[in-house]
């Protein structure tokens, strides 16, 4: 974990050099000479992505090989966290490694790697088609007015919860806290989301400042609006509960999948994951809840709660030497043949936008309609090319304060205080 978030942190300074470049005018669009300018290069390549909890990709890639025997793909999978993600691209990018062809872009770095001129944009003889995608997907991709990354897979954070032990959804977080007392009589956890110190827990900071009303950065994407009572309103629900034990201690080492294990195992009678999990929570061996769950909307104050917009693009690399190839890959997993196979074997949330109406769909996967609505309704993260300093304000003092060792005070004051210092650059 140290050295992750130092690789982060030498990725943020990088970054600042790379964007003092480019105001000077001596990059455009990020193009450097060392990147690979031929765009109808053919021939293997590799995709790169986190890992494949659901074992999805493999037989994508083995159809696609099948039929391509020349321009074969082959599959690199990193880990499942987030940040470990991020610093594997960015070691690979500054190498100049132009053995990642394809990679999965999580929707919060695409300013950053197009800013450092990283991504090929996707436009001329690689321009995607993206008029049938989701709105936001495509917004995500698309930096200073040029797609980056194209729509894959789109994610949108649910309400897990017991339907053996509850009848109705909590609408609203204090009807979740107050179902709490249904988790204490059958000795399980109230509620969980992810607050590891990692990239899921500014998801989840996120959500609740955004769901109490409040906002982390202005409509500039840099300057921070910590100080406010809406946002003192969000951190506070998640230390309060913390304090209650309504969101029990151990969910301070929660990322993704360590929360999806507790939910699995029964431990939990509220959980906040993505999509993914309610494939595997439905389909896994071990999973005690299978059958006995559901999803909701996020539950807000008076209502629908505010999800972080999540997800995944997936971009051509500056450095490939077959870019043609890349980029019809990149349009066989945006064919609807694949993307209906990502929902209905990986519950996974679709990028093209009719799969949500498809009637048939809908009858096997009853949760689309609640996915739509929570997709439609998410928030960005911050949009910058500094967002590795800005998630590391978030991350770092809101960890601090959900362990009782900050006030939300100086938590939120400490945030306003970095995340300042890294949208000024210095
Ligand atoms: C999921 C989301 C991604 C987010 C990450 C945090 O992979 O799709 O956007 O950054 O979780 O852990």
């Amino acid at each position: 974990m140290k050295a992750s978030r130092r690789t982060r942190l030498a990725a943020g300074f990088a970054l600042v050099s790379a964007a003092a470049l480019a105001l000077a005018g001596c990059s455009s669009g990020g193009g450097s000479n060392a990147q690979n300018q031929d765009t109808s290069g053919r021939g293997p390549i590799t995709y790169v992505q986190g890992k494949d909890n659901n074992n999805l990709i493999r037989p994508i890639i083995a159809e696609w090989n099948k039929a391509h025997p020349d321009e074969k793909v082959t599959f690199k999978e990193q880990s499942d966290n987030a940040d470990q993600q991020h610093d594997d691209l960015v070691q690979h990018f500054q190498a100049k490694d132009s053995g990642y062809d394809v990679v999965a872009v999580d929707v919060i770095w695409t300013a950053e790697f197009a800013a450092k001129g990283w991504l090929q944009p996707l436009t001329g003889d690689l321009k995607i088609d993206t008029s049938k995608m989701l709105k936001p997907t495509v917004e995500a991709g698309t930096y200073n007015g040029t797609l980056y990354t194209a729509p894959w897979v789109t994610d949108g954070g649910l309400l897990y919860y017991r339907t053996d032990l509850i009848k109705t959804p909590p609408k609203t977080w204090d009807e979740m806290m107050a179902d709490c007392k249904i988790a204490k009589a059958n000795n399980i956890g109230c509620y969980a989301g992810q607050y590891a110190d990692y990239e899921g827990l500014t998801v989840n900071v996120a959500e609740a400042i955004n769901t109490a009303g409040g906002t982390i950065v202005g409509k500039d994407g840099k300057t921070p609006t910590l100080d406010t009572p809406e946002a003192k309103k969000g951190l506070e629900m998640l230390v309060d509960a913390f304090k209650d034990g309504d969101i029990p201690k151990e969910a301070l080492t929660y990322q993704e999948e360590q929360g999806r294990q507790a939910f699995e195992a029964g431990q939990l009678l509220f959980h906040r994951n993505w999509p993914y999990i309610y494939s595997l929570a439905s389909t896994d061996g071990s999973s005690k809840v299978k059958g006995k769950f559901a999803v909701a909307p996020l539950p807000g104050l008076d209502g629908t709660g505010a999800s972080s917009l999540g997800g995944h693009n997936i971009a051509v690399s500056a450095y490939s030497k077959h870019k043609a190839t890349a980029v019809d890959f990149i349009k066989f997993m945006e064919s609807e043949k694949i993307q209906r196979e990502a929902v209905v074997k990986a519950s996974n949330a679709p990028a093209l936008a009719s799969l949500y109406d498809d009637p048939e769909l809908n009858k096997q996967l009853p949760y689309l309609s609640t996915l739509k609505t929570s997709i439609e309704n998410a928030v960005p993260r911050p949009v910058s090319p500094f967002y590795p300093a800005i998630t590391k304000a978030i991350e770092e003092n809101s960890f601090a304060a959900l362990k009782g060792e900050k006030t939300v005070d100086q938590a939120l004051s400490d945030m306003q205080k970095a995340i300042k210092t890294a949208g000024s650059g210095s």
